[in-house]
């Protein structure tokens, strides 16, 4: 059986003719930056999530980067990220001369609380990076109501979870806010990532930022233009930092495609919930009732120490797994010392010796996954 992490051929398989159209008509059309299909790209995404601006760019990683530049930060300023999370956020605190600040995550959730960040708050900090890590939402009311009370910008990475929906309770602050919100359009700035294995992947890199703000928006797009306001006139200081035309046409055959590749992950992490119930030592992903969930990731909890023989085990039977993520960013050394740590981040350093992803991807087939959990049973 072959069995694979992610298929991004077998899903390319399915939609060939589309997409060859898209990228052939790009190819011959010879507008391969800024081409027509980038705003309709853009405009695609804005209905999508409901977000009243989108502002395509070059990845995930430049999405954080120039959503931070936006905020007008000065050296030294404080942004709390999480410990337990890709490099990312904590990676473009720092390459602005900013300082991150890591806290702990929830241990059922993998994502960060409002009660997390408070520990990490101190007179220099002025902005959040909350992550929708594996697919699911961090519970943002608490978090907005947090950043209101101490005024700090909140920057969403939803890199991992395009396509989920925050339910959000009605309260005096937040009364404008539709009941469910899409990840990434609940803070000021929400950014994502197209990489090949995100949900909504591309066939290269790809990134872009939401936001309801015209005003931030307007700044948004001038730093991923080199801080132009009209051509060789340079208000900011920005970056180069563009979706290509070719990834645009293939996103916008692949979004009228995310709600059923959505389903088609949460149909999988349902046979894997069902298949693994109860047995011992394997705590499945918890599903909390404010979000729903998109399963980037389907990640097991694996007790006793247990985890890197089950990953081996599982190898020696033709089935891949993977680590997200193995080391903590305050083992990281490049953050030694530039990072604060607000407290002993346990729980980030418990996950990365515990969590490990099985194969989780749209073409999954129900028999792949009844042989991948009669392995994990026999093992236990
Ligand atoms: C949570 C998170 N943030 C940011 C990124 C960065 O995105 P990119 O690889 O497009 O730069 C990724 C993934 O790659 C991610 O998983």
């Amino acid at each position: 059986m072959n069995i694979q992490m992610t298929d991004l051929t077998g899903q390319y398989a399915k939609i060939q003719k589309e997409i060859d159209e898209a990228v052939l008509r790009v190819m011959r059309g010879g507008r391969y930056i800024n081409g027509s299909e980038v705003g309709v790209f853009a405009e695609a995404l804005q209905n999508y999530t409901g977000a009243k601006h989108v502002i395509p760019c070059a990845n995930g990683t430049d999405a954080l980067q120039i959503a931070l530049m936006a905020l007008g930060l000065k050296a030294g300023d404080e942004v709390i990220v999480p410990a337990f999370t890709y490099v990312s956020p904590a990676e473009v605190v720092g390459l602005l001369g900013l300082t991150p600040v890591l806290v702990d995550v929830d241990p059922d959730s993998f994502n960060v609380t409002a009660a997390n960040i408070e520990r990490g708050i101190s007179a220099q900090t002025k902005a959040i990076i909350v992550v929708h890590l594996f697919g699911q939402s961090c519970d943002m009311l608490p978090i907005m109501e947090l950043a209101h009370k101490y005024h700090l910008m909140v920057i969403e990475d939803n890199a991992q979870s395009i396509g989920a929906r925050y339910t959000i309770p009605p309260t005096p602050l937040y009364k404008n806010w539709s009941e469910r919100r899409q990840t990434g359009t609940i803070a000021p700035i929400g950014c994502t990532s197209f990489f090949p294995n995100k949900n909504l992947g591309c066939f290269g890199d790809g990134g872009a930022m939401m936001t309801n703000d015209d005003v931030l928006a307007d700044k948004l797009k001038k730093i991923a233009n080199h801080g132009q306001t009209e051509k060789y006139h340079h208000a900011l200081l920005g970056c180069n930092s563009r979706l290509d035309t070719l990834q645009a046409a293939v996103l916008n055959v692949k979004l009228k495609y995310l709600n059923k590749y959505i389903a088609a992950r949460q149909k999988a992490a349902k046979i894997y919930k069902d298949g693994l119930r109860g047995v011992e030592g394997i705590a499945t992903p918890k599903e909390h009732p404010f979000s729903t969930h998109v399963y980037h990731q389907y990640t097991l909890k694996v007790g006793d120490g247990k985890r890197d023989a089950l990953k081996q085990y599982l190898a020696e039977q033709g089935i891949p797994t993977a680590i997200y993520y193995p080391r903590p960013l305050q083992e990281q050394p490049a953050f030694k010392f530039i990072a604060r740590t607000a407290e002993p981040l346990r729980v980030a350093k418990e996950l990365s010796q515990s969590v490990l992803s099985l194969p989780m991807h749209t073409e999954l087939t129900a028999e792949q996954q009844q042989f991948i959990i009669d392995k994990i049973k026999t093992f236990v």
